[in-house]
Formats: C-alpha cells, sequence, structure tokens
C-alpha cells in the first residue's frame, strides 16, 4: 500500500516537474541549437526501429528496371534535391539550416532497406522536415524514387549532371479511376492533415494549430450553405475543396492541390460533424 502511494506521488511530481518545464522557456527550442548526446542517441534510435518495425511487412517490387530508375530521377530532382541535395548538388539554402538537418541519401542508400525507404518517403518523419509524400505522389511513384535512391552510392557527379540533362521531363503519373476507391471519411480525417486545413480552421475531433483565419467547421454538416455562397451538398463542398477562388474569386482559401479522391474523403469526413 505504501509503495504504491510513493509511486503515484512519484508520478504526480515527475507530471509536474515536466509542466513546470513546458512553461518554464528553459529548453532551447532554436534550430541552432543541437540536441545534447544522450537526446539524439534517443531520438535516432527511435527514428531506426519505429521505421524498420512498420517497414517489415512491405513486399518490395522489382526495382532494377532502366525506365524506373529514370523516372526516380525526374521525381527525385523535382522533389528531393532541394533539401537532400544530389551527387555535386548542394540542397537549397533554406534546407541548410533545418534540424536535424536532412541527410545525404547516398548513405543512407546503403545503410537503409528499399523497404524502409519506401516506408519514410511514403509517410515523413515526425518532428523533421521530412514530408509524407503518401498523400502527393502515386505507390508507383514513390517506388521509382526509392529505385533511385538506391542507385545514388554509385552515381558520381558529372554522371548525375548527364543523367539530368538526358532523361525525358517528367510526364504525370497514371492516377487510377475515382471509382476504385471506396468513399472514406475516416481517410479524410487524415487526408486534412496533409493539406495545412488546421492553419486555418477549428476543426473538432482533430488535434493541431487550430487557428482562426478562416471560419470554424464545427457542426459544418449542418449548416445551409459553404462559404455563405454554396448549397451545401457533397459535389458543392468537392468544388469548394478543390478551387475555392472559381466559387469565390475573393476567398483567402488557397487552392492546396486537393485531389479528387482526397477531396470526396475530406468531404465526407466534414460532412459527419454534425
Ligand atoms: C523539406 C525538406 C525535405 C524534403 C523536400 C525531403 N526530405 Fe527527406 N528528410 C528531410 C529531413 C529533415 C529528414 C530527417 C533527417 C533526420 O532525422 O536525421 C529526412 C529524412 C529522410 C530519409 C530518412 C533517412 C535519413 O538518412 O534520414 C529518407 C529516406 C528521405 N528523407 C528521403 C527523401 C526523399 C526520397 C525525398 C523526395 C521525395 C525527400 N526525402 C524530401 C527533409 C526533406
Ligand atoms: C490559408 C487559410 C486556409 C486554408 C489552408 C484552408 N482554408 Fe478553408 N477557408 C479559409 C477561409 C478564409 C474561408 C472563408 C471563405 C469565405 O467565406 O469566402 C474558408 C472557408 C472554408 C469552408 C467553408 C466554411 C463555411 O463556414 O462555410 C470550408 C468547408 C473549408 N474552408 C474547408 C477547408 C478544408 C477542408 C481545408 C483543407 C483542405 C481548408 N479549408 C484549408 C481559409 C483556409
Amino acid at each position: 500500500m505504501k509503495i504504491a502511494v510513493a509511486l503515484v506521488c512519484a508520478v504526480i511530481a515527475a507530471m509536474g516537474a515536466a509542466i513546470a518545464f513546458a512553461y518554464s522557456g528553459f529548453y532551447d527550442v532554436s534550430a541552432t541549437d543541437q540536441h545534447t548526446r544522450p537526446v539524439y542517441w534517443l531520438l535516432e534510435k527511435t527514428t531506426r526501429a519505429s521505421v524498420a518495425a512498420r517497414a517489415a511487412a512491405i513486399d518490395v517490387p522489382p526495382l532494377t528496371s532502366a525506365a524506373l530508375g529514370e523516372r526516380g530521377l525526374r521525381l527525385y530532382d523535382e522533389h528531393c534535391v532541394q533539401c537532400h541535395g544530389a551527387p555535386g548538388v548542394a540542397p537549397s539554402p533554406f534546407a541548410l539550416g533545418l534540424l536535424p538537418a536532412p541527410g545525404n541519401l547516398a548513405a543512407t542508400a546503403i545503410h537503409w532497406t528499399p523497404a524502409e525507404i519506401f516506408w519514410t518517403v511514403r509517410n515523413g518523419l515526425k518532428m523533421t522536415a521530412m514530408p509524407a509524400w503518401k498523400f502527393r505522389l502515386p505507390e508507383a511513384d514513390l517506388w521509382a524514387i526509392v529505385a533511385f535512391v538506391k542507385q545514388l552510392p554509385l552515381i558520381s557527379a558529372p554522371e548525375y549532371a548527364a543523367l539530368r540533362r538526358l532523361s525525358a521531363p517528367l510526364q504525370p503519373a497514371a492516377v487510377p479511376a475515382l471509382q476504385t476507391f471506396d468513399i472514406d471519411a475516416q481517410r479524410g480525417k487524415d487526408a486534412l492533415l496533409q493539406y495545412l486545413c488546421l492553419t486555418c480552421h477549428e476543426i473538432p475531433g482533430v488535434i493541431g494549430i487550430q487557428a482562426a483565419v478562416g471560419p470554424s467547421l464545427d457542426r459544418i454538416g449542418t449548416r445551409a450553405f459553404i462559404a455563405g455562397v454554396l448549397p451545401n451538398t457533397p459535389e458543392n463542398m468537392i468544388r469548394w475543396l478543390r478551387d475555392p477562388a472559381a466559387v469565390d474569386p475573393r476567398t483567402a482559401m488557397p487552392d492546396l492541390y486537393v485531389t479528387e479522391r482526397d477531396a470526396r474523403d475530406i468531404a465526407a469526413y466534414l460532412a459527419t460533424l454534425r
């Protein structure tokens, strides 16, 4: 009994200390201040183990075709080089100030399995600037990028420059027909975290910034009109989400490149807010 009371007291004291630490301003959040060695070690090990555990179940398709590698190069050049650089190519200036620093993937390619690289590119890494590409690139393109990243340690700077010059311009990927996907409100909830909706709206049921740049979406499912102009039907909500300015040219809500599938799922989630 005494031990239980002591334990509860210890837990309460630890929680109190953590809250006091959070409010104290003692911790330096600046990106110019590297973590201490133990914290760095902890973050590094946690990331590696988390990625390895989640990548274990992924089936890796054949990655050796030249066409796949070439498409991967184009995609890498479009989406990754700004942060990770390439042989003989520095990352963009903004990326030099990131903490954690985006690694040179020639080293990653040697130590990480294709499944681990795929998982990371698809899902991104929390609390780093590594974005999730799941809602931006189709699965086949993610594998093309993995195929190219695995080749990175073998490519010299002049070879990279030559490949870049020679490879064909990037054509948009073929996307599966909308009818092949069921409407999925839960997926819509996940998707709206990927379109910065919370940076402008308060949205019930979702954790995040919840800033009031735009109106709260509380009970949006019961609202008669969208943005005061469109009758609140599923079709109109999709229209609004995909191109707000086409509905209201003066609106501050931008076109966030929401795909048709994602707009359909987000609209389904918003309809549940009653
Ligand atoms: C906005 C910057 C940014 C962009 C764009 C970006 N990354 Fe990253 N990436 C990061 C950061 C930051 C990390 C985390 C590094 C760490 O935790 O040490 C990271 C980590 C990774 C990792 C984990 C391996 C490692 O060595 O840390 C892989 C793999 C990766 N990125 C691949 C890619 C690929 C492929 C693309 C393009 C589709 C891409 N990244 C685009 C910033 C970026
Ligand atoms: C940069 C800020 C910004 C972002 C990001 C943004 N919105 Fe908006 N949104 C607004 C503003 C401002 C309005 C008010 C528009 C008007 O009335 O013309 C609005 C209006 C709306 C409305 C209509 C609300 C009503 O009261 O009728 C919905 C629904 C909506 N946004 C959903 C979303 C979703 C979902 C996302 C993410 C895909 C999103 N918004 C991202 C700024 C933003």
